[in-house]
C-alpha cells in the first residue's frame, strides 16, 4: 500500500470512529424520547419497554456489527437486547453494553437521574458481568493511581483523598445510592466530617459525577449493579477517572453464573481498564433531569435530547442539544 493510501486509509478510519459516536447518540437519543413518554406515569415496565424497543430499532442504523455483552438479560428473560443478541446493520465487529432506561423506577415517579445509556468497545474489550451486584469506589482523574483503595477503611480513603487533593476531608463530597445496606458508609463518612449526596436511583451517572468537576462530587462508594458498572467504567476509559469494582454474590448460583460467562476469580477487584478495555465509546441522553444531563423537554412540534459522547481514543467530551420536530414527516428520533 502507498503512503496516501494509507493515510487515506487511516482518514477513512478515523471518520468512521467519529460518526460512529455521532451514531450512537442518535440511538440514546431515541430511547429516551420514548422512555420521557412515561415520565411520572408510575409504570416502570412499560418506560423502561418502551426505550427497549426505540433503542433497538435505532440500532438497525447504525453500521456495526454489534453484539448484545450488556443487556436486557438473558435471551428467555428478554424479548429485545439480551446478551449474545446482533445488533446493527454490518460494519465492524463490536461489543456493546446498554441501559436503555438506567433508573426505571426514577422515571416512573419523575424524579431526577433517569437516562438512556450505550458503551461501546472492539469486540471482547468489555467485561461480561452478570446481572448481580458489585461494590465499587471511584475518583476522577489526574490523581495518584490507587489513592483510593475497596477494601481500605472509609475514614482512610477519605483521608488520602483529602491529602491528595490538598483540601480538608470536610470539603469532600460522597456520593452513594440511598440503601439501608449503605447505612454504615454514610455513618462513616459523617463521623470522619465529609458531606454526603444520596441518590434514589442510578450510579452509572453517580460514578461518572466523580470525574466531571462541576458537579461537585469527589468520591463514589458503595454496591450497585455490576452492568451498570461496566457502563460506568466504559465512560471513564474515555474521560480519566479510576473506578474499583467486586462482584457481590449472594448465592451460589451467582457465582456458578459468573463462572459460566469467563469469570474465574470471583473474588477479583476489577479497574476502569479491566472492565473496558481498548477503543471504547460512551453516549447517553438524559430521560429526566440530573446533575450531568437534561431531561427531555417537550415543545408544540417536537421535544429537546440533551446528550453526552466521548471517545476514549481522542478524551473528547461532547454535549449535544438536539432539537427534534415531530411535525417534520419523516421523523424517526434520528
Ligand atoms: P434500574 O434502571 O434497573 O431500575 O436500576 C437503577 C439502579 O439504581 C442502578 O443505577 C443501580 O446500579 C441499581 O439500580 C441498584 O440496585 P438496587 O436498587 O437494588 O439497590
Amino acid at each position: 500500500m502507498s503512503g496516501s493510501e494509507k493515510m487515506l486509509e487511516t482518514t477513512n478510519a478515523l471518520q468512521t470512529d467519529r460518526n460512529l459516536a455521532l451514531d450512537l447518540v442518535r440511538v440514546t437519543e431515541a430511547a429516551s424520547l420514548a422512555a420521557a413518554r412515561w415520565i411520572g406515569r408510575g409504570d416502570k415496565n412499560a418506560a423502561d419497554g418502551a426505550a427497549v424497543s426505540a433503542m433497538r430499532a435505532a440500532f438497525d442504523a447504525v453500521a456495526i456489527n454489534g453484539l448484545v455483552v450488556i443487556g436486557e438479560g438473558e435471551m428467555d428473560e428478554a424479548p429485545m437486547l439480551y446478551i449474545g443478541e446482533r445488533v446493527g446493520a454490518g460494519g465492524p465487529d463490536m461489543d456493546i453494553a446498554v441501559d436503555p432506561l438506567e433508573g426505571t423506577v426514577i422515571a416512573a415517579k419523575g424524579a431526577p437521574n433517569a437516562i438512556a445509556v450505550i458503551g461501546l468497545a472492539e469486540r471482547g474489550n468489555f467485561l461480561h458481568a452478570p446481572d448481580i451486584y458489585m461494590d465499587k469506589i471511584a475518583v476522577g482523574p489526574h490523581l495518584p493511581d490507587q489513592v483510593v483503595a475497596l477494601d481500605a477503611p472509609v475514614k482512610e480513603n477519605l483521608r488520602n483523598l483529602a491529602q491528595a487533593k490538598k483540601c480538608e476531608i470536610s470539603d469532600l463530597m460522597v456520593c452513594t445510592l440511598e440503601r439501608e445496606r449503605h447505612a454504615e458508609i454514610v455513618r462513616r463518612c459523617r463521623e470522619a466530617g465529609a458531606r454526603i449526596t444520596l441518590i434514589g436511583d442510578g450510579d452509572v451517572s453517580g460514578v461518572i459525577a466523580v470525574a466531571q468537576p462541576e458537579t461537585g462530587i469527589d468520591l463514589y462508594l458503595g454496591s450497585g449493579g455490576a452492568p451498570e458498572g461496566v457502563l460506568a467504567a466504559a465512560a471513564l476509559r474515555c474521560i480519566g477517572g479510576q473506578l474499583q469494582g467486586r462482584l457481590l454474590y449472594e448465592d451460589d448460583t451467582q457465582i456458578e453464573r459468573a463462572r459460566s460467562m469467563g469469570i474465574t476469580d470471583p473474588n477479583r477487584i476489577y479497574t476502569v481498564e479491566d472492565m473496558a478495555r481498548g477503543n471504547v465509546m460512551f453516549a447517553a441522553t438524559g430521560v429526566t433531569n440530573g446533575p450531568m444531563l437534561r431531561g427531555v423537554r417537550h415543545f408544540q412540534s417536537g421535544a429537546i435530547t440533551h446528550s453526552i459522547v466521548m471517545r476514549s481514543k481522542s478524551g473528547t467530551v461532547r454535549y449535544i442539544e438536539a432539537h427534534h420536530n415531530f411535525h417534520t414527516k419523516t421523523w424517526t428520533a434520528s
